[in-house]
């Protein structure tokens, strides 16, 4: 066991799930329990439920689980023992002093301290006699003192090896270099040198305020432009954001989304705080989904060129598809933000201002991009402008946002708003029907077992399955029963090799007199420890008496002696049809 028992009952105790949860998700209260919007994936609906009688969360959506570590670990990027430390810190308990294995943890914590020495380090050479042409650059790219500062943007000298001397002065291993992506190892395996030379130096920085990253900037038309710390363990680039540490801070439930850091920067000095870019990479569901946390608008700011206006397309839906709304800047000249607010001098602000305040939201730039695929002087043109808007428009799921687009295309257009909703109409209910096939399809995968792909055994014997799992249900939450079940079951009697794990796992738990479900995160899989908690929630309603125990144990008795049958494969119709309608029941 990684931390002592005691120690995390208590942790848990002073640590209520509601409440720490609320800090992160608007909760409305559901019978016994509390339902809100999932943080871990972009939705509309409701799906993320906290248990309060078992402590804790399951996300019908995306199936995301777990105790209330758990959830601190999966929201804030921190592995068990940093996630057991914050809530640790959070109720003013102190840490026990040993006797954890925290050996990655340990790492992490040299990798953010490796990274804050380098941002000082590069900062300081910046301003430094070695960082004239660093600083040069920065000027002349318009960036002022008390940007760079802010930002603390950095210079990496021509010598390939002043941060790692630097840094080993300071007591860094050279393994710690490596795995921050500051140094790299030399093709002989002896000795490391820089990952960064001779560019420019952009930290990035998380909502904590820990340096976790780096981009560098060439300071010629040299490829590759701009260099990134690849992904270490500190560090993932699909899900995090330039300047989100800044943009949080912002007051305002917009978000700006650039394509770059120089544009972040250069949105900044015009006086927006709320900019972001993403890290060399498209847009990724996390970062979309991150964004909604902080925000509830964000304005696409891509560059005007053919590549920027292709990711602004890819962007939509992500951004759409997390809840979030959309408009998106147009930005004369083909130029991106950076260029546009330098061209315009001292006037840069304020027409980057004004530009901001005219964008339109993403349905007016959609109808407008298609609308420049047809020639709308010919009727043939018009025929297939109005059809593709229509089909366009069924895709909205507001009803007066729908309307408003039919009034703004029929005027334009002069055509019959009747005639046209008709049309709209036909895709929305064409888009019903393939979203109920796609359900079907889903349901019907689940049933051959291919939808779970951890607990497949559960489909190869459902009954003895169904029933050795609601008997670990039942023993996780009745305790007590452990040696009225051990004297009638053996792990011998459970066909489900996971489920026999489970029983072990747990009966030996409640021998030596522990909790079930506390502290179990250190000792299962990620996918080990979710299959509980979503047994838990999907036998939610099992019933706990002491006959309906005997009557379980009957079943897997019955079961283990029986010759082997009884997949999906020689079930009657009936057993099936009976059998979907539990598992739609389930998931609403
Ligand atoms: P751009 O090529 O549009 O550069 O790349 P930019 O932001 O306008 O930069 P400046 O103004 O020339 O300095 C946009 C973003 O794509 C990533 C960087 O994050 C960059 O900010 N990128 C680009 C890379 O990661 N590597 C590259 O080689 C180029
Ligand atoms: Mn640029």
């Amino acid at each position: 066991m990684a931390f002592p028992e005691g120690f995390i009952q208590e942790l848990k105790m002073r640590n209520d799930i509601t409440d720490v949860i609320s800090s992160y998700v608007t909760l409305k209260k559901r019978g016994r329990n509390m339902v809100g919007l999932c943080p871990f994936h972009g939705e509309k609906t409701p799906s993320f439920n906290i248990y309060t009688e078992t402590d804790s969360f399951y996300c019908f959506g995306c199936g995301a689980s777990g105790d209330v570590i758990s959830f601190i670990m999966k929201i804030n990027n921190l592995d068990y023992v940093e996630a057991v430390r914050y809530l640790a810190q959070r109720a003013g308990m102190d840490m026990p002093e040993d006797g954890y294995d925290d050996s990655i943890s340990k790492l992490r914590k040299r990798v953010y301290e490796a990274n804050r020495e380098a941002a000082r380090f590069y900062y300081k050479t910046l301003v430094s006699e070695k960082g004239r042409a660093g600083l040069d650059y920065f000027h002349s790219r318009m960036l002022t003192d008390s940007t760079i500062r802010r930002f603390g943007l950095g210079f990496a000298d021509d010598n390939w090896s002043s941060l790692c001397e630097h840094l080993k002065s300071k007591g860094f291993k050279e393994s710690e270099l490596t795995a921050a992506n500051l140094a790299v190892r030399r093709r002989s395996g002896k000795g490391i040198y820089d990952r960064f030379t001779n560019r420019v130096m952009f930290p990035i920085i998380d909502l904590r305020g820990n340096v976790i990253a780096f981009g560098g900037r060439i300071m010629t038309d040299e490829k590759p432009k701009y260099l990134n710390t690849s992904d270490t363990p500190v560090f993932k680039k699909s899900e995090n954001l330039f300047s989100l540490n800044n943009a949080k801070n912002s007051g305002s439930r917009t978000l700006i989304l650039c394509e770059g850091y120089m544009d972040v920067i250069a949105v900044n000095q015009a006086g927006f705080q709320n900019a972001v870019a993403t890290l060399g990479t498209a847009l990724t569901t996390e970062q979309a989904v991150l964004m909604k946390r902080y925000a509830d608008e964000v304005i696409i700011c891509y560059d005007a060129d053919e590549a920027g206006q292709k990711a602004t397309a890819r962007a939509i839906p992500l951004l759409r598809g997390a809840g979030l709304n959309i408009r998106v800047l147009s930005i004369p000249n083909g130029k991106d933000p950076d260029e546009f607010i330098k061209s315009k001098g001292e006037d840069g602000p304020a027409a980057f201002k004004a530009i901001i305040e005219s964008s339109g939201n993403d349905v007016e730039y959609r109808l407008q991009k298609l609308k420049n695929q047809y020639n709308t002087e010919t009727s043939e043109g018009r025929v297939g402008y109005l059809n593709a808007a229509a089909n366009l428009i069924s895709t909205i799921s507001g009803d007066i946002e729908r309307d408003v687009y039919t009034s703004l295309v029929c005027n334009e257009f002069g055509v019959d708003k009747d005639a046209f909703r008709r049309q709209v109409n036909s895709g929305i209910r064409r888009k019903n029907r393939d979203y109920q096939k796609k359900e079907i399809r889903k349901i019907q995968s689940d049933l051959g077992g291919r939808g779970d792909k951890f607990n497949t055994e559960h489909y190869k014997k459902p009954r003895s399955s169904s029933a050795e799992e609601a008997l670990i249900i039942y023993l996780i939450k009745n305790p007590d029963s452990a040696e009225y079940i051990s004297e009638r079951l053996t792990p011998e009697n459970f066909q489900n090799s996971l489920m026999r794990r489970y029983y072990e796992y747990f009966s030996a738990r409640i021998k030596s007199g522990y909790e079930p479900l506390n502290n179990i995160t250190a000792d299962f899989t990620e996918d080990e420890k979710n299959q509980i908690f979503k047994m838990l929630h999907e036998h939610g309603a099992i019933s706990e008496t002491k006959l309906a125990l005997d009557e379980y144990i009957g079943v897997i008795v019955e079961e283990s002696e029986k010759p082997q049958s009884g997949d999906y494969a020689n079930m009657s119709t009936d057993d099936m049809l009976e059998r979907l309608n539990k598992i739609r029941k389930n998931k609403q």
